[in-house]
């Protein structure tokens, strides 16, 4: 939800460093995107509807500044144009913002009162006007900041520009992520690591209304009772080349093949020493696994993994629904938080509502040190690396990789068996990766609406399978469970509609057959996916996907799952990193 970016040094063009930055940073979002930057002691704004690409095109890159503050949009207030883009400018302030300001009618209302005019329908705008305003009457930058920290509800990540100090560039947050890299005479703020790791993969995290001061040859972090704090040095594992499309077409198919290596280092991390920081997990009685997205998905894949096997009741919520009913939980319950971001909102919001009611929590979170991995009781990294398609494809497979190693934890299930399958399922998905589907995507790219079938833990599947073709795509697509279409869903099928079935669950191989019979009665375009070596003409394509142990299905299942959704995608002549209206990182509610 929104990239920011900003960079004050004597060694660089700022410019430079902060578009350079903005373009790691897209994939959370791509509306719009702006940037002002302080020449001959002026703040100059330039910003542009739609990808970073079209601002470069009005951008003179031979400018020397030594300060520069940019922003890749995802809209939440005002349409994506021109007017709504960051910067935003007010008085003495220029600022950039990744997050909601849910307050901003009320603050707007006041300064309209007290004379300030709005030219945008955003509440990034009202932010800065607020700056000014409070600024205007305490003449100090730092005291200013920590005021609104103190009045602005919501949540922020600003980099602020304040036109009577062009020596520090000066950043301040709350819930929406920040970081901040040294360099030498010169340093950076980001929205994310990616932005930074062509210069440093040294970096701080700001905290919940900390605010930064910083200039070429300082950093200092201020706490809420604005005194200075040390802040921790981390270090990010990946390199700037592994944030790289390396070769391939999209970071997509990239990341799809990085799929045998994440399962690697998921294991290598976790197989042998278990899981050193968690507690014995079959002493809960229930466990609550709370997710959005792709994520929650992973969830569902938990969910008959642990109850099939460790034979503990698994409830799966989205966390935007979660946070707002009545949960039934108790000192017996763990709740699972899982996210490749670890600060997407409502998951974030969710663990803190459960941690106020003393609940143990547990996070599966892919970024290190993100609000949600801190937040928690105890945290799981998933060892995906970094990924920056916005369609999760690596970080789901090391979830459910993770969602099988808790559940042989929990029954201590370390039998050669395990291991051997273990062994093998890297050369596996080293051959799925390299399989060509473009004959499936052929056959259902110009289709408007397609099903997935399934049954059990084939339906968790499903519904992956299906949000991963409809995010990138663009094409209608349902997950159904095999036995549920005939109430109603049926009805839509017609001549060639393509009905994608999963059966890796043999137990109910007849039942799904039986199923998809039914579809295939109607003009289904089948596609069947499945273990099973079981021929007939209740199909018109068949995938086979190595049958290998339950606990592990899932793993190979979803590859073809995933580059089908990439074939069509590419078929179609999508945007598959950047799909439309989406971004990767939900930082609002
Ligand atoms: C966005 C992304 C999805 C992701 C979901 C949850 O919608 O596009 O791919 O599954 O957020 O994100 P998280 O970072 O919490 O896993």
């Amino acid at each position: 939800m929104c990239g920011i970016t900003g960079y004050i040094g004597k060694n660089k063009k700022a410019i430079d460093v902060v578009i350079n930055g903005l373009e790691s940073l897209e994939y959370r979002g791509y509306d719009s995107a702006g940037i002002a930057y302080v020449l001959d002691n002026k703040v100059n704004i330039v910003k542009e509807q739609g990808k970073i690409i079209n601002l470069k095109s009005k951008l003179d890159f031979s400018i020397q500044s030594n300060l520069a503050i940019g922003h890749t949009r995802w809209a939440t207030h005002g349409e994506p144009n021109q007017i709504n883009s960051h910067p935003h400018s007010q008085g003495k302030f220029t600022i950039v913002h990744n997050g909601i300001i849910e307050n901003y009618l009320e603050l707007k209302q006041e300064l309209l009162e007290n004379g300030y005019k709005f030219k945008s329908s955003t509440d990034t705008e009202v932010a800065c006007a607020y700056m000014d305003f409070l600024y205007n009457k305490n003449k100090n930058i730092l005291l200013t900041l920590n005021e609104v920290s103190k009045i602005f509800r919501g949540s922020y990540a600003f980099g602020i520009i304040c036109s009577d100090d062009l020596n520090n560039l000066y950043a301040l947050r709350k819930t929406s992520p920040l970081i901040i890299a040294n360099g030498n005479g010169e340093n950076y703020i980001a929205s994310d690591v990616p932005a930074i790791l062509r210069y440093t993969n040294k970096y701080m995290l700001l905290d919940d209304m900390e605010i930064a001061k910083i200039s070429n040859d300082k950093v200092e972090v201020y706490n809420k009772d604005l005194k200075v704090i040390k802040k921790d040095i981390l270090e990010f594992e990946g390199s700037f080349e592994s944030s790289m499309k390396g070769g391939y077409e999209h970071f997509m198919l990239k990341e799809i093949h990085e799929e045998p290596t994440v399962f690697k280092n998921t294991i290598n991390a976790y197989f042998d020493g278990d899981f050193k920081n968690i507690p014995d997990l079959s002493k809960y009685n229930n466990i609550h696994i709370v997710a959005c997205g792709s994520a929650y998905h992973t969830g569902l894949i938990g969910k008959y993994l642990i109850e099939k096997y460790a034979n503990i009741p698994v409830y799966v919520e989205v966390a935007s629904e979660y946070r707002y009913k009545h949960n039934f939980y108790d000192k017996n319950t763990l709740v699972i938080l899982v996210s490749q971001s670890g600060e997407t909102a409502d998951t974030l919001a969710s663990l803190r509502m459960v941690k106020e009611e003393g609940i143990d929590t547990l996070s599966i979170v892919n970024v290190v040190g993100s609000s949600i991995a801190r937040e928690s009781k105890y945290v799981i990294y998933t060892k995906a690396g970094c990924e920056i398609a916005v369609a999760t494809t690596k970080a789901y497979l090391a979830q459910i990789t993770i969602f099988a190693l808790l559940t042989m934890y929990l029954t201590n299930n370390k039998s050669e068996e395990i291991l051997n399958e273990i062994n093998n399922i890297p050369s596996i998905l080293e051959e799925n990766v390299n399989i060509d589907y473009n004959y499936i995507a052929n056959e259902i790219y110009q289709n408007q609406n397609i099903f997935f079938i399934g049954r059990g833990i084939d339906y968790a599947i499903c519904m992956e399978g299906s949000l991963k073709l409809k995010e990138i795509s663009y094409i209608n697509s349902v997950a159904y469970q095999a036995g549920e279409l005939k109430h109603g869903t049926i009805s839509l099928i017609e001549k060639n509609t393509p009905v994608i079935a999963i059966c890796t669950d043999e137990s109910l191989l007849e039942k799904t057959i039986s199923n998809i019979k039914e579809v295939k009665a109607r003009g289904a375009k089948v596609i069947f996916i499945t273990t099973s070596d079981i021929v007939g003409d209740f199909y018109d394509f068949k995938i086979s996907v190595s049958k290998v142990n339950e606990l592990l299905q899932p793993i190979t299942t979803i590859v073809p799952l995933q580059l089908i959704a990439y074939n069509v995608a590419k078929l179609n002549g999508c945007d598959i990193d950047k799909p439309r209206n989406l971004a990767k990182s939900v930082t609002v509610e």
